[in-house]
């Protein structure tokens, strides 16, 4: 395994739709091998392979707080969402200075694949919906800026 480097801001790479995964081979084990290990080194919910130059539809996410509850999702597409909805704030490693408010599902059911190709299903809720359509939205293009409904300032929690 090893580091990738992840890319910010600016990079057209973060904006380009991103091709579906075909080959379930060795190199791609490596890359979502390594797309874990560099999430997990900077401390991230989830990572998207457009974030390390892959221009392909394979997401990680773990939101556990022990790095125990890794999920990889390849070419995945939420197949429900639930009318309820969660405000909450939102960062992405690759725009490391963003920090801001939004609105997304409480709950999401979506569908993938495995690393070796195998389809599954999976309900999540809360901060794992959250990371889901998040990453999600990285395969098409679609990054924080474009989205944040509020800039998140540290001084509206002063005093609590
Ligand atoms: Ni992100």
């Amino acid at each position: 395994m090893a580091l990738r480097r992840i890319v910010t801001d600016g990079d057209p790479v973060l904006l380009k739709k991103c091709k579906p995964v075909e080959k379930f081979d060795s190199r791609f084990h490596e890359l979502l091998d390594d797309m874990a290990e560099t999430m997990y080194a900077a401390d991230g919910l989830g990572l998207a392979a457009p974030q390390v130059g892959i221009i392909r539809r394979a997401v990680v996410i773990d939101v556990s707080e022990d790095h125990t509850g890794l999920v990889e999702l390849v070419n995945p597409e939420i197949i429900s969402r639930s009318d309820e909805t969660q405000y909450g704030t939102e960062g992405c490693l690759s725009f490391p200075e963003m920090y801001g408010y939004v609105t997304r599902p409480k709950t999401v059911k979506f569908r993938a694949q495995d690393r070796n190709g195998n389809v599954y299903e999976k309900e999540v809720s809360d901060l794992f919906a959250r990371a889901v359509c998040h990453e999600l939205d990285h395969l098409d293009g679609t990054v924080l800026p474009s989205y944040i409904e509020k800039p998140y300032e540290p001084e509206e929690n002063a005093g609590e």
